[in-house]
């Protein structure tokens, strides 16, 4: 056994580094955990910015920014969480900034606030438009100077449980290969979302949803996992972001005939809509007849070339590289894609979840503090401001509880495991159930959702996942074996693909990112305003339950925009 640690944190993009400082800074021994370089985590993508009621362009508060979230989740966040992280967003930004966080500024010197979709105020502090890779940046110069180790290229496998609670993790060394097992007194999950579920997606390929599963694995509940959000603009063809700080600084979206036609689903905010209204939007458009290629168009050439380099040249980069289009000149296309998880391991305010001695924060968690949509701008905050409650909650247990204790039959069994895949010799490529998987999670549980196609999905999940385990690794060798892990994380994304349709098809209505048109176009507060609840039986299939909804005092009213 490696370690052991007060807490161990699993994942080094904004939740976990965040976790971790806040957890040494409380006087516990901290380690990281991370599959890749941290700055290399899918943090680094995200680019438009981060919420927080500083009022530095409008006359904002916490309240306003609570009550947009509310709304904006469609009435199925925790207003409780939704509190706790807009009260804390201004001073968690401030902390940032004295860590060094080069913010764009305002005119006088303050940092600068851009509109973002179904936000009340100019709400989203922003770096241009790399303001995710700034804070990775900034998050890993605090984690070097407080030499906190970094388990780097270690690839997280399982859960150590012992005397009920989680008391460390099995990793594959990547670089080296061979399991090793490091104790803890504690473990935060922070692995970030599950994007490669799908074809079209904003998501890096280490986005595959690890820590939901490992958490499923050992009995802890993943909460609301039909909530997915397609983002209204990624890049046609590869799905990259294009980030809302466009249509934050003005950008229109425009049909084939050139029509902004968000005057006919959001009259009012239009292209500053939520993103599930205009990402349905688009995807009507789209449908319709009234597409490019598949796309609908991004037009910033209004904002002229000076604003374009200033605040967006980041945008102008990804789209001249990926799709040869230079936004000065032309518009971009864009479409709706897959890009965050609402949904994932159930926490209460602190990062706990049920399983002692195990936490969760960031995009793996469902605090829950974006419900049934999220605002743009909020996860970046959910990461620092829940990073930092889980880091220090983990602290103070660990230094608490002495103990910790890996029984050898964990890593004996997670061995026999290991070397059953890598016997097989004859079998099916893992990549084509892959492949298989994201295509037809894009089809069957996509912007719009059919009951017929749902429970087609379910049946398509059922037949991969019996496929999966007749899969064979080719490469058979220790040093950085992808062939291996990516074998272990498609087992991740078809557990989770099972969790959504089960969830997707028990939410009869529509909410938020949860679309059915065709069967319960309409928001029913009687009887979903719950979230969905997923536990893995003895089978390894999900099993399905409620949990309320906390209101404190925002009653559900219609959402329009
Ligand atoms: O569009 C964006 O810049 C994405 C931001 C977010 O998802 O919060």
């Amino acid at each position: 056994m490696e370690g052991p640690h007060d807490v161990l944190v699993v994942g080094a993009g904004c939740a976990g580094m965040r976790a971790a400082i806040e957890a040494h800074d409380a006087g516990a021994d901290v380690a990281l955990i991370s599959k890749i370089h941290p700055v290399r985590s899918h943090s680094g993508a995200a680019e438009g910015g981060i919420n927080a009621a500083l009022g530095n362009a409008s006359d904002d508060d916490p309240e306003k920014h609570a009550f947009d979230t509310v709304k904006g989740a469609d009435y199925l966040g925790d207003q409780d969480a939704i509190q706790v992280l807009c009260d804390e967003a201004p001073e968690d930004v401030y902390q940032l900034e004295r860590w060094g966080a080069v913010f764009s500024r305002t005119e006088d010197g303050r940092i600068a606030q851009r509109p973002f979709g179904a936000a009340g105020e100019p709400r989203t502090a922003y770096a241009a438009d790399i303001t995710g890779h700034v804070l990775v940046h900034v998050l890993y110069e605090q984690i070097m100077r407080r030499d906190i180790p970094t388990y780097e290229e270690y690839f997280a496998w399982k859960l150590v449980v012992d005397d009920e609670r989680c008391q460390g993790v099995v990793c594959w060394d990547i670089l080296n290969g061979g399991l090793k097992t490091i104790g803890a007194k504690t473990v935060i999950l922070a692995t970030g979302g599950a994007g490669r579920l799908y074809t079209g997606t904003t998501n890096a390929y280490a986005c595959t949803g690890d820590g939901m599963s490992m958490a499923l694995r050992v009995g802890v509940p993943l909460k609301d996992m039909e909530m997915m959000q397609f983002h209204p603009t990624t890049l046609a063809p590869t799905g990259v972001l294009i980030t809302e700080g466009c249509r934050g600084e003005g950008a229109y979206l425009l049909n084939s005939e050139g029509d902004r036609f968000l005057k006919r689903y959001a009259p009012n905010a239009m292209e500053l809509a939520s993103r599930d209204v205009i990402s349905r939007a688009e995807q009507t458009e789209i449908d319709e007849g009234r597409g490019v290629n598949g796309n609908v168009l991004l037009d910033l050439r209004h904002l002229g070339a000076e604003r374009i380099i200033e605040r967006l040249h980041g945008t102008r980069e990804l789209s001249l590289v990926f799709a040869g289009v230079d936004p000065i000149q032309e518009p971009i296309p864009v479409r709706p894609g897959a890009h965050y998880h609402m949904g994932g391991v159930d926490t209460d305010l602190w990062g706990q979840t049920s399983l002692d001695g195990l936490y969760a924060a960031g995009e793996v968690a469902c605090v829950s503090v974006h419900g049934a949509n999220r605002l743009g701008g909020n996860a970046l905050m959910e990461t620092i401001t829940y990073g930092k409650r889980a880091g220090r909650h983990a602290a103070d247990w660990a230094l608490t509880h002495t103990t910790v204790e890996v029984p050898p039959s964990v890593e004996a069994d997670a061995e026999h495991e290991l070397k059953q895949l890598l016997d097989r010799t004859d079998g099916e490529r893992p990549w084509q159930i892959r492949d298989e998987l994201a295509a037809t999670m894009h089809q069957n549980f996509g912007v719009f959702r059919r009951e017929d196609q749902m429970q087609e999905q379910g049946r398509i999940v059922e037949r991969l996942r019996e496929r999966f385990e007749r899969v064979v690794v080719d490469d058979k060798g220790t040093l950085f074996n992808n062939d291996v892990t990516q074998a272990l994380e498609l087992g991740f994304l078809l557990e989770l693909a099972d969790c959504m349709v089960v969830s997707g098809l028990a939410r009869k209505e529509s909410r938020g990112a949860h679309a059915r048109p065709y069967d319960y176009p309409n928001r029913d507060d009687e009887n979903y305003m719950r979230h969905t609840i997923t536990r893995l039986d003895a089978s390894g299939r999900p099993q399905l339950d409620w949990k309320p909804v906390t209101v404190t005092k925002w009653q559900p009213m219609e959402r329009t925009y």
